[in-house]
């Protein structure tokens, strides 16, 4: 059992180098891949990478120097400390279920895949006493509504606004027969709570998992998604009602070049909680 965020010294004096292992080499494995070698260099080693498509695992460890080993998910969750998903709303409960279970902290991307069964997956933390843990994403607002839900939150909403082709292949899209082309305004596609909205749009929406989680909880969560052919960005306004009083965001977010449905707020969220994990002064709630 390692606890990087217990143990870590100042950059240079570091008694430990985490060993960092990466599922999923996509659009965010790539850039925390790149981070561990760069920014990080010196605290971290980035042992392994493990992704269901060889070749981008492959294409990922060609680009890194040194280059990482490519390992099943049993074998990197075995080697690394701490065990990173970016990989999808799938594979995320299980690696979360796995890698606690052998004690090792473990960074979450697709934080809708725990929904649901988050209490069992906090459990397994606190039973392995390991950190577990969520980026806050592309979305602003989660250290305001982690200090009001001190108190009492009465309401949390997520109104999410896309380009059109963000959305295209989303289950709920094509379950409902929705026809996002030439779509000349913007048109409501969703509206519910939380736990039906990263059914509907796994690849979205895991902003409102996040919400939820801190907040009110998946099912009094409100999410209203939104397909806008003007937007060429991608914007999540939150709505946070309590008794502290309230609060709104609102993040216009440039979608990443590789996955437009990826914010690059989101990737930079996940390099800078890895940050966190690294420094013994953690700022913000
Ligand atoms: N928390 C947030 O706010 C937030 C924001 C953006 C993206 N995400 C989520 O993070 C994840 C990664 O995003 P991305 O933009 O890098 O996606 P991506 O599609 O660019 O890359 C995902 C990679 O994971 C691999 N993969 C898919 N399923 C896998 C599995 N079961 N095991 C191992 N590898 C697998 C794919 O082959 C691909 O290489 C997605 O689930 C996405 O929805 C979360």
């Amino acid at each position: 059992m390692f606890h990087a965020s217990c143990f870590m010294l100042p950059v240079g004096d570091s008694l430990f180098v985490i060993k960092v292992g990466i599922i999923g080499c996509g659009t965010i494995g790539w850039e925390l891949a790149k981070a561990c070698q760069k920014r990080f260099a010196g605290e971290v080693t980035l042992e392994a990478l493990s992704d269901i498509d060889a070749g981008r695992a492959r294409r990922l460890q060609k680009a890194l120097k040194p280059r990482p080993d490519i390992l099943s998910f049993d074998r990197l969750a075995k080697r690394c400390d701490l065990i990173i998903e970016a990989a999808s709303k799938h594979a995320s409960y299980e690696v979360a279920k796995k890698a606690l279970s052998l004690g090792k902290d473990v960074m979450l991307m697709s934080v809708g895949g725990i929904l649901g069964k988050e209490k069992e997956i906090f459990e397994v933390a606190r039973t392995h006493r390991c950190c577990l843990y969520l980026p806050s994403g592309g979305v602003v607002g989660i250290d305001g509504l982690k200090a009001a839900s001190v108190g009492k939150i009465y309401r949390v909403t997520l109104t999410t606004r896309k380009p059109p082709q963000g959305f295209e292949d989303s289950p709920y899209v094509l379950k409902h027969g929705i026809r996002l082309k030439n779509l000349k305004q913007e048109k409501v596609l969703f509206e519910g709570n939380a736990f039906q909205a990263v059914r509907g749009f796994p690849k979205n929406i895991n902003v409102s998992a996040t919400l939820s989680l801190v907040g009110l909880g998946a099912k009094k969560t409100k999410v209203r998604i939104i397909a806008s052919p003007q937007m060429l960005v991608n914007v999540h306004e939150v709505y946070v009602q309590g008794d502290f009083g309230s609060f709104y965001t609102r993040t216009e977010n440039f979608p990443s070049e590789e996955n437009p449905k990826t914010s690059r707020l989101a990737i930079l969220s996940a390099v800078a909680t890895l940050e966190r994990i690294l420094r013994n002064v953690k700022i913000g709630t």
